[in-house]
């Protein structure tokens, strides 16, 4: 079989990761989730003391991106790849609400997205990759064989993100969850640079109201068409 391209993109907490890991399984693809990659660089920011509650200092981050590192390692024993930064493991610390919060403003930054959208590309070049995030149909991949947006009643969201950060044990309010869903959907299409849009020739999936398993099958299905 030809190996295809496919592009998710969408709001947070949609399921794209869900969706996407599933797909490259099935398919035997490359998954690349460039929503950690967006963290990583966020990570590295609070940890440099660049960003904070109420300041940031754009032009140092701007500065340092040449010394940023990102890897995707594949975990056998998870059967997916974890985010490397400078060769450390952060998959656990970019999940947080707090990366959470600052994310949206970093993916802002042009200079941010040059250095992300090249690797992206670079990692895809070879085709057999599911790639999800904001900009992939429409920037990283503008030629994907198949795009996917996915979107979902921002309560529907906030709820499944709510019970992701609680599993991991990350103490926080419902209120918070869904204050943060609500900023970095109006931040992220609203940015000047690569805002979430969906691409004209993506098929759209709301997926408030269909189970994972019904969505899976039904994208299986275009696939193989
Ligand atoms: O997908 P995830 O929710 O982990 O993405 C975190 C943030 O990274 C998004 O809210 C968005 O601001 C940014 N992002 C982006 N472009 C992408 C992927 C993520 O701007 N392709």
């Amino acid at each position: 079989d030809k190996k295809i391209t496919i592009a998710i993109d969408g709001f947070s907490s949609t399921g794209k990761s869900t969706l996407a890991k599933e797909l490259a399984k099935e398919l035997g693809y490359v998954y690349v989730d460039t929503g950690a990659m967006y963290r990583a660089v966020t990570f590295f920011a609070m940890k440099s003391g660049y960003i904070a509650k109420d300041f940031f200092e754009v032009q140092l981050l701007i500065n340092s991106l040449k010394i940023i590192k990102l890897e995707f390692k594949f975990n056998p024993e998870l059967g997916f790849a974890e985010m490397y930064l400078n060769d450390v493991n952060i998959e656990k610390e970019i999940r947080t609400l707090e990366v959470s919060s600052y994310v949206s403003k970093v993916a802002e930054i042009s200079q941010v997205r040059a250095k992300l959208v090249e690797q992206q590309q670079e990692m895809g070049k070879n085709k057999g990759i599911v790639m999800d995030g904001r900009d992939i149909g429409t920037v990283v991949f503008p030629d994907a064989d198949l795009k996917i947006f996915m979107t979902a009643s921002p309560l529907t969201r906030a709820e499944r993100r709510f019970k992701e950060l609680t599993r991991n044990g990350d103490t926080v309010t419902f209120e918070a969850v869904l204050k943060n869903v609500q900023e970095r959907d109006y931040i992220d299409t609203h940015r000047e640079d690569s805002p979430l849009v969906k691409a004209n020739d993506a098929i759209e999936f709301d997926n408030s109201n269909i189970t994972k398993q019904e969505q899976f099958l039904k994208i299986m299905k275009l696939i193989k068409s």
